[in-house]
């Protein structure tokens, strides 16, 4: 009985968060997928790719960067296939808040 109580808090609690911390983890996954095979693990810049961390860029210019193209789009071309608005802006969102 108390357990089921706990339980069911803790479910009403992870609900509650679940939309921003499923966002977070999506962005999270999907960069180690898609981006972390040059920009590193923590977007702390690979070999010849540069660091994410601590970007001058905007989130804006982020997303324009994954969706629009433009001379940065080129290393990118396959990297963003396919990827959805949403997630472009996830990815965006999740670059800007790598520490
Ligand atoms: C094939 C390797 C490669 C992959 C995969 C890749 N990038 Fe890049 N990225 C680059 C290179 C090279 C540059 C530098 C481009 C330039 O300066 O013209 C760059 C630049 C960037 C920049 C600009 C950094 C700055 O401060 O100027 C951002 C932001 C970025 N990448 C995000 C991403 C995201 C998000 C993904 C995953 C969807 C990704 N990249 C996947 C190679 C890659």
């Amino acid at each position: 009985m108390r357990k089921t109580t706990v339980v069911g808090m803790m479910l009403a609690a992870t609900l509650a968060a679940g939309s921003v911390i499923a966002l977070a983890e999506d962005s999270g996954a999907l960069f180690k997928a898609k981006c972390a095979m040059c920009h590193g693990d923590e977007g702390q810049g690979k070999m010849k790719f540069p660091a994410l961390k601590g970007t001058k860029k905007t989130e804006a210019e982020i997303v324009a960067m994954l969706t629009k193209g433009g001379a940065e789009k080129a290393p990118h071309t396959k990297a963003i296939n396919g990827l959805t608005a949403d997630e472009a802006a996830g990815l965006a969102k999740f670059v800007k808040g790598l520490k």
